[in-house]
């Protein structure tokens, strides 16, 4: 190997002991199984595949899985994908199984964002209107931020949270009725109680002209897949997701949709926003599916979701004020604007990575810092439930960040 490469894998190795050493509590990470790092290791980023599995093999695959609901697009633009064909079908299918649908699934999108991006673009023209959950109570940039291309691109509207942060959803009824969007949107970044998804449906349903409904499950899928979460399918029209964090799966996204948009969302990922897929990531997404079908993933997240829960009671006995007072999900929110106000979030991100802990800053709602200060963090449990943790785990952590910030907050006052 050359001298520069092994550099790279000096890094990559630094990185490694990182990972393990680290006890790591954002909320959006989690860490991969061997055979997740294989599929994305393998062979397959070798190959060009633009378009979708030829009808061929779609006939083919049916015959050998004739429970896979087929929709969309066919036809690819290069040769050599008889391979590529069997595996997006075969991610799609399982992906039916984790979610028990029958929704058309795109398992193209390279990341998230790329699949927000190419949702919206399926059914929306610029300068469209879209109601989406504030920015700063939780939302993901793709949910409409200035400096992303949602903002940029779409009329963006923003529905709150209440007063104790959970979701106004007499604010939603209010601005469906005000701005008639084109597509309101549900799904966040860092809200750590259940979306009620049939209230929103509830709503749009009594429209004249019905929005579509949109959900971006990126943090809960996982929570979905084993039943911890109420499910978006049967209720929205889109549901876009991440598959790294709670899914557990490598760095990418996905698509679902009703099947008469199906091949409106195929054209919006290929050619609309992407070339050809990273089809070594479709087989680790492939991967992943199957491993969130076993009863063991199931019982992780039921574990995620208790730790989430235990440690969070832990931080309000220690006298912290959670955002909604709790968290039905795997993380949530510490705003310590009233018991700590003298410190900001980005000051904790910092002092507790000295110490080996790894979270983020995070806004707070009614938030009065910049989103680079913040006046809160964000924390999650299923990275550390991956890697074994249990609730006195996840308590005994919240008892060791609780004195590093007193200790801090002790010498910060005392000057
Ligand atoms: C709700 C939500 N949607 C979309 C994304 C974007 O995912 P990515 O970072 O893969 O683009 C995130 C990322 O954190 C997210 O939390």
């Amino acid at each position: 190997m050359d001298l520069n490469s092994l550099k790279v894998f000096d890094i990559i190795n630094d990185e490694q002991k990182r990972q393990k050493n680290y006890i790591e509590l954002i909320a959006s990470e989690n860490f991969v199984s061997e055979n997740v790092l294989k599929a994305a290791g393998s062979v397959l980023t070798n190959k060009y595949a633009e378009g979708y599995p030829e009808r061929e093999s779609v006939e083919k695959f049916i015959k050998e899985f004739p429970d896979y609901v087929h929709s969309g697009s066919v036809g690819r633009y290069y040769g050599g994908c008889e391979n590529i064909d069997r595996l997006e079908l075969f991610a799609r299918y399982m992906f039916q199984k984790v979610f028990n649908t029958d929704y058309h699934v795109n398992v193209q999108p390279h990341s998230g964002s790329s699949a927000n991006q190419a949702a919206y673009m399926s059914v929306l023209e610029s300068g469209d209107t879209i109601l989406s959950m504030s920015l700063e109570n939780g939302a993901h940039l793709t949910h409409g931020s200035p400096v992303n291309f949602s903002g940029k691109q779409y009329n963006m509207v923003f529905y709150n949270v209440d007063s104790d942060g959970f979701i106004d959803y007499d604010d939603i009824e209010r601005k469906i009725k005000e701005y008639s969007p084109k597509l309101v949107l549900a799904g966040a970044s860092a809200y750590s109680r259940i979306i009620d998804f049939k209230r929103i449906r509830d709503m749009i349903d009594s429209c004249e002209n019905k929005p579509y409904f949109m959900v971006d499950m990126a943090h809960i899928a996982g929570l979905v897949a084993a039943g911890d979460h109420p499910s978006p399918f049967g209720l929205a029209d889109i549901i876009t997701t991440t598959t790294h964090k709670t899914l557990r799966g490598a760095r990418g996204g996905l698509i679902f949709c009703i099947r008469e948009l199906a091949k409106k969302v195929d054209r919006a990922v290929f050619p609309g926003c992407q070339g050809g897929g990273l089809q070594h990531i479709v087989a680790a997404k492939a991967v992943a599916a199957c491993e969130a079908l076993s009863d063991e993933y199931k019982n992780y997240i039921h574990q995620v979701v208790k730790n989430s829960h235990a440690m969070c009671e832990e931080f309000k006995k220690l006298g912290y004020d959670i955002v909604t007072g709790g968290t039905d999900n795997h993380l949530f929110l510490i705003d310590f604007s009233k018991t700590h106000p003298l410190i900001t979030g980005k000051e904790i991100q910092n002092l507790l990575d000295e110490h080996g802990i790894t979270l983020n800053k995070n806004c707070v709602p009614n938030e009065k810092r910049s989103p680079q200060e913040t006046s809160g963090v964000r924390i999650g449990t299923a990275a550390m439930t991956t890697k074994g943790f249990k609730e006195k785990d996840f308590i005994e952590t919240a008892d060791k960040i609780n004195l590093i910030i007193n200790e801090y907050y002790k010498n910060k006052i005392e000057g």
